[in-house]
């Protein structure tokens, strides 16, 4: 049933894994792009992620002892034995890229356990603003202990990354060298990377403008995956209300293929779309949002892009038992039954049942019924079905869990007639971190929809009411998103509002405008979706 096998891994345990090494005669003679060369770029991923460790470990150890201290002999002797192994051809470079780790050029897939350690990596580069850190042969012992202890002490609140910059050279240290954070979106392909150390720009409208926008084109494209991919989950739904003939995933796959490809683009362009919120198409507009949220998460982690689809698949169907629950149970405007609730407690279990007659019980993929049957788990195994045997649960589960509360809470629905405000069910969901939900799981979430979500309304003190529409880029700056005014200061909708950087500053420092309150969204009737169509 689970489709990745969790092992505890201690911290000891990762530090024993041996280094792999190669010779620089080989990696100089093996072709880019040939077999032999994407295995010699895999083991140097793998490197990569060593130095990560031990980085961690030495930065974590530096904390507590002083630079000399034999504690640092073993991340410092191993470092230096990754660097040399790792520098022949050019020096190693560490990247962190919109809280992404990068070695060169490759993304640093992280698996489940070795998670903690990226995030701890990716907070700590964070604090000083670091988009790089280059060791080069050069560097010896006392280079990597000088560094780690001037990392520890000095305090970025008070010093900026110049100033650390300052300090390696006074105390001459070689063989590091570190990089700013680069202020451009740079995963766009399309030419359309936009500025983000620009301020307020205006709402451009495709229309009128003589060229087509391709930001806009983009959008349209991800709103018609969106309407394809929920009328998939509605088929597929009806056909196992009408006794589970078999039917073709392939369409859905291939609409939610063209949303991922979106998402690499503009990942809160299609994160917007989940506030396309419809009453009466409850169910289908649920499935597909937590297929969006459950695939932002799952690239968030670094699952590899090829899987990303089959999670995305998985996600969509997680409430297919809900087909077997009557439509006046699912549409009851009142409070549930026992019986009702018997009925809702067994979707999970229902679901497997309904995707393995789908699609003959040998072709069932186990993240698929993963998806169904844990989803209401919970990490703590609070929820259910309660389980008499022990169990671990899968990856894929423990990410639905998060996406499917979010989105359920945030929607509203029959039997819960007023939707909660993005924020209060994020504090609600914060407050049950490493209980129901997965902790680092979470973080990661929480990153992806912003600590004040995609699509919270917010009043700025201008008192004029806007929407969130991304988070803030610079993740120290997280309370100030993007939003774009939505109504002027008496409350009257504004059209083509302008689109506010909160973290923009005016020549004398200050914030030039912030946020007073959030808004809960039933307060005002506004339909935050059009802002992201
Ligand atoms: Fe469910
Ligand atoms: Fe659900």
């Amino acid at each position: 049933m689970s489709d990745i096998k969790i092992k505890e891994t201690t911290a000891e345990d990762e530090q024993a894994q041996p280094i792999l090494t190669h010779e620089k005669s080989i990696s100089q003679k093996i072709a880019r792009g040939s077999e032999a060369g994407d295995i010699l770029d895999q083991q140097m991923v793998m490197l990569g992620i060593q130095l990560v460790t031990q980085l961690n470990v030495l930065i974590k150890t530096s904390r507590i002892y002083e630079r000399t201290n034999a504690a640092l002999d073993k991340p410092v002797d191993t470092m230096l034995t990754l660097i040399k192994t790792m520098a022949q051809d050019q020096p190693v470079t560490l990247r962190l890229q919109n809280d992404f780790l990068f070695l060169w050029d490759s993304h640093l897939k992280v698996n489940a356990q070795q998670m903690a350690v990226a995030t701890s990596i990716i907070d700590a580069l964070n604090v000083w603003k670091i988009g790089g850190l280059t060791f080069s042969l050069a560097v010896e012992s006392k280079d990597l202990r000088e560094f780690a202890a001037l990392f520890v002490s000095l305090d970025p609140e008070t010093k900026a990354l110049e100033d650390l910059q300052k300090e390696i050279t006074a105390r001459r240290i070689v063989g590091i060298e570190l990089e700013e954070q680069r202020q451009l979106q740079l995963r766009s392909t399309h030419g359309t990377a936009r500025n983000t150390s620009s301020g307020t720009t205006e709402n451009k409208s495709p229309e009128g403008t003589g060229s087509p926008d391709p930001k806009a084109q983009r959008k349209v494209n991800a709103k018609n995956g969106y309407a394809k991919v929920a009328g998939s989950v509605g088929t597929l739904t009806q056909s196992a209300r009408d006794g589970g003939a078999a039917v073709s995933f392939k369409q859905a796959k291939r609409a939610i293929q063209n949303i991922i490809d979106l998402m690499v683009d503009d990942e809160a362009a299609v994160l917007g779309l989940t506030t396309l919120r419809c009453h009466d198409q409850y169910t289908h507009n649920h499935s597909v949002n937590v297929s969006l949220l459950s695939i932002a998460l799952a690239n968030r982690v670094g699952y590899p892009k090829v899987e990303l689809a089959d999670l995305g698949l998985a996600a969509l169907f997680h409430d297919m038992g809900k087909s077997t629950i009557p439509m006046e149970v699912l549409n009851k405007p009142g409070e549930f039954t026992d019986e009702d609730w018997v009925a809702m407690r067994n979707h999970p279990t229902e679901g497997v049942l309904s995707l393995s007659k789908m699609r003959g019980i040998t072709n069932l993929p186990g993240r698929m019924a993963a998806a169904s049957f844990e989803h209401h788990m919970n990490l703590d195994f609070s929820g259910y079905p309660k389980l008499t045997v022990p169990w671990t649960l899968s990856l894929t589960g423990r990410i639905l869990t998060i996406a499917d509360c979010y989105d359920a809470m945030t929607s509203s629905r029959v039997y819960r007639r007023e939707p909660m405000s993005p924020s209060k069910v994020l504090n609600m969901m914060l407050s049950k971190s490493g209980k129901s939900f997965d902790a680092v799981l979470l973080k990661l979430f929480v990153n992806c929809v912003g600590i004040i979500p995609i699509g919270s309304m917010v009043m700025l003190e201008t008192n004029e009411l806007a929407v969130v529409l991304k988070p803030a880029a610079d993740k120290t700056n997280a309370e100030r998103p993007f939003v774009r005014v939505i109504a002027d200061p008496q409350g009257n909708p504004v059209e083509h509002g302008r689109e506010i950087d909160l973290t923009e500053k005016n020549d004398i420092g200050d914030f030039c405008h912030s946020i007073i309150r959030l808004i809960d969204n039933t307060e005002y009737k506004f339909d935050t979706s059009r802002y992201f169509t």
